[in-house]
């Protein structure tokens, strides 16, 4: 296993309880430190579970001869963006050279990270053959498979989740679906690569798009005077052909922000633009703007001005009842009003410290007091550990960007 975050590390633990070999591969020597003395590094995977996969045979390393010849490389490692909001394909590059290095004569490498469809083929098979002097589909296979995980679902983990693979070849797909098949149960075969590189983006995509419709509708619902909360409500009994996406203060987390660039950056060099996809994440990036400019409009309305009060952030996460702040609206939320003069806290059962540009945020202490502290209570993030009612009552002015408060104004 190459890389062991928050995909890694989860499919290293699943294929140790199914009884595999594994050697976790990281280069960042703090994490295999961790992971060797049984603690996690991941707020979705607990050190119980760590210490689960060292009593079985699971083994971290920063140490690439320790990783032997495997039977199978899997590479977890980031796709993050550039500066200028290019694919950034190092890691990806890195791993698929450590790979060549170790790769044996019927070997499986898998790529699991997200990215444009071709990447496996065009990107990390050249590396692997040039370097190893093997054959993809005849001396070793060499396969995609996108990565599925929502950290904190109770329902859905690695092993019940579908998944699917997609090869270079036919004899790729085939034991890649193999290899799979003793970790899921079950597995999706793709016609190649290239359409499991696109599902993972179809997936991200999706839901960006989505997201952004309801996130426009918002904007003219409350200008309309109709509950975009209710009309949802009322959609989502049609029992064919409509599925509920929600409002909220923009998108976040590693995936719907950073994952579609990646399809955008390959249509575009088509010659033309993933319209879609940019209208998308134009919306969805005006979200945090659009929040300040209604708390503006609210306070004024109570004859406030934004500029000198005191604004409660309410749950800063991307994510409902997860730790994860990667690329969270909240920070471009607290960031616009610190502009605008607000006196910025924030309350979040998951965060103990939270830094925005470099700067600490004010811890806003206990829920009940900072509620009725603040001139208004802005809910980004609706925890389940809230009692929303009783913030609902305490706070002078709620803004709710959830839709889930009885009391307040809604977005
Ligand atoms: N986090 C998610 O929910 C999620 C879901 C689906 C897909 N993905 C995709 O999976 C990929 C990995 O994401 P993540 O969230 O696990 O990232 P992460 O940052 O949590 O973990 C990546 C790990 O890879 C290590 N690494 C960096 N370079 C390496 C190299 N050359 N060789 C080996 N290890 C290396 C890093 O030290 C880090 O520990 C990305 O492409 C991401 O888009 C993530």
């Amino acid at each position: 296993m190459l890389g062991l975050g928050y995909v890694g590390l989860p499919l290293a633990a699943e294929a140790t309880r199914c009884g595999l070999t594994v050697t976790g591969y990281d280069p960042d020597r703090a994490v295999v430190r961790d992971l060797n003395a049984g603690r996690s590094h991941l707020p979705h995977v607990s050190s119980a579970d760590v210490a689960a996969m060292l009593r079985g045979r699971f083994q971290a390393t920063a140490d690439e001869a320790a990783t032997g010849s495997p039977a199978a490389i899997v590479m977890c490692v980031p796709t993050p963006l550039t500066a200028d909001h290019r694919p950034d394909l190092a890691a990806v590059r890195s791993a698929a050279e450590m790979s060549a290095r170790r790769l044996k004569p019927g070997a499986l490498v898998v790529l699991e990270s997200t990215t444009y469809p071709g990447t496996t083929d065009e990107v990390v098979r050249p590396l692997l053959e040039q370097k190893s002097g093997l054959s993809a589909g005849t001396d070793f296979s060499l396969a995609y498979s996108p990565e599925r995980l929502d950290p904190g679902n109770a329902d859905f983990g690695i092993r019940n989740t579908p998944k699917v693979v997609g090869g270079v070849t036919p004899s790729c797909t085939a034991a890649a679906a193999m290899f799979y098949g003793k970790i899921c149960d079950q597995v999706v075969q793709a016609a190649s690569a290239r359409e499991a590189e696109m599902a993972k983006l179809l997936e991200n995509t999706y839901r960006h798009v989505n997201i952004a419709l309801v996130n426009e509708m918002a904007i003219f619902c409350h200008e309309l005077g109709v509950d975009l909360w209710d009309a949802i409500r009322c959609a989502a009994t049609k029992p064919f052909g409509f599925e509920a996406f929600y409002p909220g203060p923009g998108v976040g987390g590693h995936c719907i922000p950073i994952d579609p660039n990646y399809l955008s950056y390959k249509v575009r060099g088509l010659g033309y633009p993933f319209r879609f996809v940019e209208l998308a994440q134009e919306v969805n990036g005006r979200m945090p703007g659009y929040v300040v400019a209604r708390a503006a409009e609210l306070l004024n309305r109570n004859r406030k001005p934004l500029s000198g009060s005191r604004v409660l952030l309410l749950g800063v996460t991307y994510k409902r009842d997860s730790a994860d702040l990667r690329e969270s609206p909240a920070a471009s939320v607290a960031r616009q009003l610190r502009r605008a003069g607000a006196q910025v806290a924030y309350c979040d059962p998951y965060v103990t410290e939270w830094f925005v540009d470099g700067q600490l945020v004010e811890a806003g202490g206990a829920l009940a007091g900072a509620a009725m502290a603040a001139d208004l209570v802005i809910l980004l993030q609706a925890h389940s550990a809230y009692d929303i009612d009783d913030i609902g009552r305490r706070a002078r002015l709620l803004l709710d960007t959830r839709g889930v408060a009885t009391a307040g104004e809604r977005l």
